[in-house]
């Protein structure tokens, strides 16, 4: 059986989605950029790309998201109906921190998305979607997780911020079963996201970093406010306090805590 046919066989005996289609390679641009492609010319809901490694891979905001060997990049199409698309990405969080904890390891979610282990980040999610008339009509969830990345294998910028799930667990694990586990569930938040979508935000918030009422800087294009963490509210977006008292609402951005001695 190739990986594809064993990977769609190990989501569904975990009771995780059936998955029409499965491509799995050594290296590829990105496997978004392939599965939008995919997702143009019809492809159903849960198709998924992996790859070993890819040379273009694309993180948030416009950033290069480096793909050596070691790591899993795993794109998975959806086609929401009545699913909040805001919330797509905090449902994907959520799986994403169980599925690693499946295999021993504690980690907490930083917003608007970041898998945090030891404070380092381990995964990264992108999400991004397309409308036509009808609204958004399919939406390409692209997940980077470092299995096994060295460091040494990364830019120097990036060495000391990011940490893998071999070097968390202290053993190797198999990109397939983590693969598996992170798709079903996945499958889990997803339906959780048709049911009751107050529970996926419910969810996220209990595995965020408790950095509420903390001073934050958030990098939102290309400006820095400098703000307390107040909530993420029900659609997911970031509320903070300026100084003054004004609140203001985001739906993307960078956050980074300010040190306690600049605190003042
Ligand atoms: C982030 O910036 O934190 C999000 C990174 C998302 C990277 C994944 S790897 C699989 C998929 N393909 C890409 O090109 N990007 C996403």
């Amino acid at each position: 059986m190739d990986r594809g046919a064993a990977l769609v066989e190990a989501v569904a005996s975990r009771g995780g989605p059936r998955l029409p289609a499965v491509e799995w390679h050594e290296s590829i641009g990105s496997t978004s950029d392939r599965l939008k492609h995919l997702a143009r010319a019809g492809a159903p809901a849960w198709t998924a790309v992996l790859a070993e490694s890819q040379t273009g891979g694309r993180g948030r905001e416009g950033r290069a998201w480096h793909s050596p060997p070691g790591g899993l990049y795993l794109s998975v199409l959806l086609r929401p109906r009545t699913e909040p698309v805001s919330l797509i990405p905090l449902a994907a969080g959520v799986a994403l921190v169980e599925a690693v904890q499946g295999f021993g390891v504690a980690c907490e979610l930083k917003w608007p998305n970041d898998v945090l282990a030891s404070g380092r980040k381990l995964a990264g999610i992108l999400s991004e979607a397309s409308s036509g008339g009808a609204g958004v009509e399919w939406v390409v969830l692209g997940l980077g997780l470092n299995l096994a990345l060295e460091a040494a294998s990364l830019p120097a910028e990036l060495r000391d911020g990011v940490t893998s799930l071999r070097a968390e667990a202290a053993r190797d694990v198999e990109p397939a079963a983590v693969a598996a586990a992170l798709l079903a569930q996945l499958g889990v938040w997803y339906d959780a996201l048709r049911e009751a979508p107050s529970r996926v935000v419910a969810a996220w918030r209990e595995r965020a970093i408790p950095w509420w009422g903390t001073l934050v800087d958030v990098r939102s294009g290309k400006a820095v406010l400098r703000a307390r963490l107040v909530a993420v509210d029900d659609d997911g977006a970031l509320v903070i306090e300026l100084e003054g008292g004004e609140r203001r609402r985001l739906v993307s951005g960078e956050v980074s805590r300010v040190r306690q001695a600049a605190a003042s």
